[in-house]
């Protein structure tokens, strides 16, 4: 059924676990998440940005996860717009049904320019007031993440190095747009950043600023955090993209165990898209790269391989973010 965000992170918090937000934009992915869940019994968050509207089609985004609806009757399924850019477009997607926004009112409508404070609370009330009206919950940003910028600007492929002092979410500003905006749940920039180049290095274990989230839930011991950036860019399927074709460079994500970490101090929802994007490229890599498919054509088994291994990476993070077992 669906459900909003609130309803599921209150119910999370309550027994202290996160829930995966999964970054989706086609059939494939839809049925990878919902098929991991079903398998390990484990709500699900799937969410759509700008750019999975441009790919699929809103129509078409908003209908994929209907249909898992439809299909997964038992599962708890929140359907959330990722990073809403104006309280326009936020608008949009309650009307069409979502059953949790996040108006992103860090950035100015661009999406690139540091937004003020006050442009932040006057956007992300709105949104609230609005959302709340029609049940839906409201995620709201402070502080501001890496490289959404970087990313739009180079399509995700050119190497960023975040800068953490400049990013991590201030502790007493947190407290006041929670208090002035009223939302369900607050994305705060702890060291992540988007895409698959967070780090150059191997992360040594501290690479979230744990402390920072410390601070944040003395201050806010009722809110539930969000950590955008957290895929764990896992190495095995970067070896395998590379293996068969592929020129990935050297780079690390965010280790699933440091996000297991920040999960006692508050964190609820972990949103996750290029891990999925690694998976799927992997595998789709590796299948036709097989002697025994050189002459294959049947499409599906392609898509198939990759449904797989999302399939896998999906329950291994509902299994480790402590999700599974609470559908
Ligand atoms: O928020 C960032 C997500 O990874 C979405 O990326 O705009 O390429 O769909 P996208
Ligand atoms: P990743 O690029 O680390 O998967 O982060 C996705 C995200 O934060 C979407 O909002
Ligand atoms: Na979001
Ligand atoms: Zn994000």
């Amino acid at each position: 059924a669906l459900v909003s965000l609130r309803q599921l992170l209150d119910y999370a918090a309550e027994h202290s676990f996160a829930v995966p937000a999964f970054n989706i934009s086609n059939m494939e992915q839809v049925q990878a998440i919902m098929q991991a869940a079903d398998a390990c019994d484990s709500p699900v968050i799937m969410q759509g940005s700008a750019g999975a509207n441009r790919y699929a089609g809103e129509v078409f985004l908003r209908h994929l996860i209907l249909a898992a609806v439809e299909q997964y009757p038992h599962i708890p399924v929140v359907m959330h717009r990722d990073h809403g850019p104006t309280p326009d477009i936020c608008a949009q997607a309650i009307q069409a049904g979502f059953s949790s926004v996040m108006m992103d009112g860090s950035l100015q409508e661009d999406m690139k320019t540091p937004a003020s404070f006050e442009y932040n609370v006057e956007v992300t009330r709105t949104v609230v007031r609005m959302a709340h009206a029609c049940g839906v919950s409201v995620e709201g940003e402070i502080g501001c993440l890496g490289s959404l910028e970087a990313k739009q600007e180079t399509g995700g492929h050119t190497p960023v190095k975040p800068d953490h002092n400049r990013l991590l979410t201030d502790p007493g500003e947190a407290a006041e747009f929670v208090k002035q905006t009223g939302i369900d749940a607050l994305a705060v920039a702890i060291g992540t950043s988007h895409g698959a180049y967070k780090f150059s290095k191997p992360p040594t274990g501290d690479i979230l600023v744990i402390s920072r989230l410390q601070t944040l839930q003395q201050r806010l011991p009722n809110m539930h955090f969000v950590m955008h950036g957290s895929s764990s860019v896992p190495q095995e399927w970067l070896q395998i993209i590379n293996e068969f074709g592929g020129d990935i460079p050297e780079t690390y994500g965010v280790p699933v165990a440091e996000i297991v970490e920040g999960i006692k101090y508050g964190v609820r929802k972990v949103n996750i898209d290029t891990d999925l994007r690694m998976a799927s490229t992997g595998a789709i890599r590796r299948f036709l790269a097989q002697p025994e498919n050189t002459a294959e054509l049947d499409a599906r088994k392609t898509y198939q391989a990759a449904r797989d291994a999302m399939q896998t990476l999906c329950q291994s993070r509902y299994e480790a973010f402590g999700s599974a077992g609470h559908a």
